[in-house]
């Protein structure tokens, strides 16, 4: 059977926009900047996405497209031995862990969407509502929303499936973000938290700063995943790889941008003496219990149905932004499925989504539901040195999210450069744009690859296994041995 194909450039670009734009552009981004120093955070985050992020997207990209493969096919096709077959099979079952993980966070975001569009802004503002939510029955009922949604988009395939729901939902996401962002800068006090956002405080960077921008700046634009190997393999030939990288990374950075500039200035108008800490505990801290509040105290000056309106309108814009990377993550295994078994697509999302179905609802079960799977384990070490008691979600997030998608990074610069080799690689980025060979970025990607960007990552893994199941982090002792803390 002949693979299907994005039927332009643009119709890759918007999905592969989809998967990079996600609740870590709107969510995560702000909160760390806010946390680290403003601009002074962007700037470098800027500096990661194109320097050292920006490669490894362009070599994910160039493997599928080279291969027309998903990445277990990829490694097995090139690798020709069982060690780098291995790193496929990692490539796969990442995704579909991490997949469960997106999963229960979206189920939350259409919960409190639903909730929204009921005008029960009221509940959600409480600072219990979100654990009673999390806990309730009524998240199965989301659960089942956001899993058929999902199916009854990767069920239409590549072209009118993934295509056209990203099509559609990119673009209206970005018109509901201006348009967010013009109305916020609206409010009183807006523009304290727009210079907030804005003026750089370098003092606030540290050598953790740095780890967590750069490991930020990774997850936010999908790599690692092999979300972009297996989009790649829907590239066409003729289109042009190189600046339709370049064009995701933009607009993933363009949207964390703009999502500052929608968040801070909410804070701040909601309360101008607002203490930094207060906002920023964690990404889903503020999202489902700090901005409901927002919601809640605009009714006094918009009213009951604005205020409703304006969190629906809020939350159906992170919805998109979740549900386009969510289809992308899942996509990765149902194509490995489908291309090792020969299986039809129906077939392959019926077995894979209910091995994820049963992982997720072990997962909403784990927030104190169930006791086992809420302290299924302990690891680590807390601030006194006791081990620290995880979930089911924790484990998932630690160990694929935090441990494996440095590793499979790390991986994937090596096989490309060492495996595959340079001069495959740019035969494949050059496809399509014939000005590519000979170019600086062409030099630039091959010599980053081979080196520092693996270097980089090995760090960044090594630390992560000693900060998180050893309580030790080599980094910040490096960096205070070196006086840069
Ligand atoms: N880029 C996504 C985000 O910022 C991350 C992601 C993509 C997660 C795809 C899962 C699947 O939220």
């Amino acid at each position: 059977m002949k693979r299907e194909q994005f039927s332009s450039s643009l119709g890759f670009i918007l999905a592969a926009a989809g998967s990079a734009v996600g609740i870590g552009n709107l969510v995560a981004f702000p909160v760390m900047a806010s946390k680290n120093g403003g601009a002074a955070f962007l700037i470098i985050y800027a500096f990661f996405v194109f320097f050292i992020c920006l490669p490894v997207m362009l070599a994910e990209m160039s493997l599928g497209r080279h291969t027309r493969q998903n990445p277990l096919g990829a490694y097995t096709e090139i690798g020709q031995n069982r060690a780098w077959r291995t790193v496929g099979w990692l490539s796969v079952i990442t995704p579909f862990m991490i997949g469960v993980f997106y999963l229960v966070i979206t189920v939350w975001i259409a919960g409190y969407l639903g909730k929204a569009i009921m005008g029960q802004l009221d509940q959600l503002a409480d600072p219990d509502g979100f654990g009673l939510f999390i806990n309730s029955d009524e998240l199965f009922i989301y659960m089942a929303l956001v899993v058929g949604l999902t199916f009854l988009i990767l069920q239409g395939g590549v072209k009118k499936g993934i295509e056209k729901a990203t099509t559609v939902l990119m673009p209206t996401l970005f018109v509901m973000l201006i348009a967010l962002v013009i109305y916020v800068l609206t409010l009183d006090n807006a523009m304290l938290g727009v210079k907030f956002f804005l003026v750089p405080d370098f003092s606030k960077i540290t050598g953790q700063v740095l780890n967590g921008a750069l490991a930020q700046a990774f997850f936010s634009l999908s790599l690692a995943m092999g979300i972009l190997i297996t989009y790649g393999s829907y590239i066409q030939k003729n289109n042009n790889i190189v600046s339709a990288g370049k064009m995701v990374a933009a607009l993933s950075l363009l949207v964390a941008c703009c999502s500052g500039l929608l968040i801070l200035p909410a804070a701040f108008s909601f309360n101008p003496d607002i203490e930094i800490t207060e906002l920023s505990e964690s990404s889903i801290g503020m999202i489902f219990m700090f901005l409901p509040k927002i919601f809640l105290a605009l009714q006094a000056d918009i009213g009951y149905f604005g205020a409703s309106f304006i969190a629906s309108f809020f939350f159906l814009l992170v919805f998109f932004a979740a549900m386009t990377s969510l289809v992308s993550i899942i996509e990765v295994p149902v194509a490995s499925i489908m291309d090792g078994k020969g299986l039809s697509r129906r077939k392959a999302l019926y077995s894979l989504g209910a091995a994820m179905v049963v992982l997720a609802v072990i997962s909403a079960l784990s927030f104190g539901r169930v006791d086992m799977l809420s302290g299924i384990t302990s690891y680590g070490a807390d601030a006194t040195g006791q081990p620290i008691v995880k979930s089911f979600f924790d484990l998932i997030y630690d160990m694929f999210y935090e441990t494996i998608l440095p590793l499979n990074g790390l991986l994937l610069c090596l096989f490309v450069i060492y495996r595959w080799k340079k001069q495959n690689l740019d035969a494949e980025m050059s496809q399509g744009n014939a000005s590519f060979a000979g170019s600086f970025l062409q030099k630039y990607v091959n010599f980053s690859l081979g080196t520092f960007i693996p270097v980089i990552l090995a760090i960044i893994f090594i630390n992560t296994v000693s900060t998180i199941y050893f309580g030790y982090n080599m980094l910040t002792v490096f960096f205070e041995q070196i006086g840069f803390n």
